[in-house]
């Protein structure tokens, strides 16, 4: 969760919106999805897994729908069958840190035992470790990027799901915000917000948007481990 308001100024250039008539068969395999040509938006599930998490992945399951889950350590530890169902599902799993420490607080030593107990905590569940790291609360320093060796992925709509636990609030932001090759920040810890997801999803799909992974997103080029952050694909010069 994020206790902090992280204010960003991005670059919100569009990406591809004027090609969204072309479209990609209902159906098709999400790798078939070219993010250069559709419209594309990467759904990020915070914090978890928790009990609700496997309701969720019924939710994603039924509207054929993958999405990111930047996950915490010590609850795959409590949770692992549900992060290795995510997984097994199509979802991308990412690195949230072994406890969601603000890690701008830690020695570079500190950082690193925060990530690789969680990448071993997750590998241990899923099989595979994860390539990305989203930085608990986004907090990261010249220390942090250092010690993740691999890319930061944040966010672009912000649904400060965390602060208000309105369904209908944070389906109204995701649907107002959105662009094409934005990353929503949403919290699957809460209630509010998985119940927000039906309509998020009816909303976005309403105006042609295609649910991808944040692999996906950026694909064809997959990430580099250099020590930046990435927000949405617009930004992101290859
Ligand atoms: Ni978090």
């Amino acid at each position: 969760m994020r206790r902090r308001l992280v204010i960003s100024t991005l670059v919100t250039a569009l990406c591809g919106g004027t090609l969204a008539g072309t479209a990609v068969p209902a159906g098709a395999a999400p790798a078939a999805v070219d993010c250069r040509r559709v419209k594309c938006v990467a759904l990020t599930f915070d914090d978890g897994p928790v009990a609700d998490s496997r309701r969720l992945l019924g939710i994603l399951k039924e509207r054929n729908v993958k999405a990111t889950f930047y996950l915490v350590g010590k609850n795959v530890q409590r949770y692992p069958t549900t992060a290795r169902d995510a997984h097994r599902a199509g979802h991308q799993i990412g690195n949230h840190s072994w406890d969601h420490a603000d890690l701008t607080r830690l020695t570079s030593a500190q950082v690193r035992s925060q990530l690789s107990r969680a990448d071993t905590a997750i590998k241990q569940a899923t099989g595979v470790k994860p390539s990305t790291l989203r930085a608990p609360y986004g907090a990261h320093n010249a220390t942090v990027r250092q010690a993740a060796d691999r890319p930061l992925v944040h966010w672009s709509v912000d649904t400060l799901d965390w602060r208000y636990r309105d369904s209908a609030r944070i389906v109204k932001t995701v649907k107002e915000q959105t662009k094409p090759g934005d990353i929503v920040l949403l919290h699957d810890i809460h209630r509010t917000t998985v119940n927000a997801v039906p309509g998020i999803i009816t909303a976005l799909k309403a105006r042609g948007f295609h649910f991808v992974t944040v692999d996906q997103l950026f694909a064809p080029t997959r990430l580099p481990a250099e020590k930046v952050t990435y927000h949405n694909r617009a930004a992101y010069r290859p």
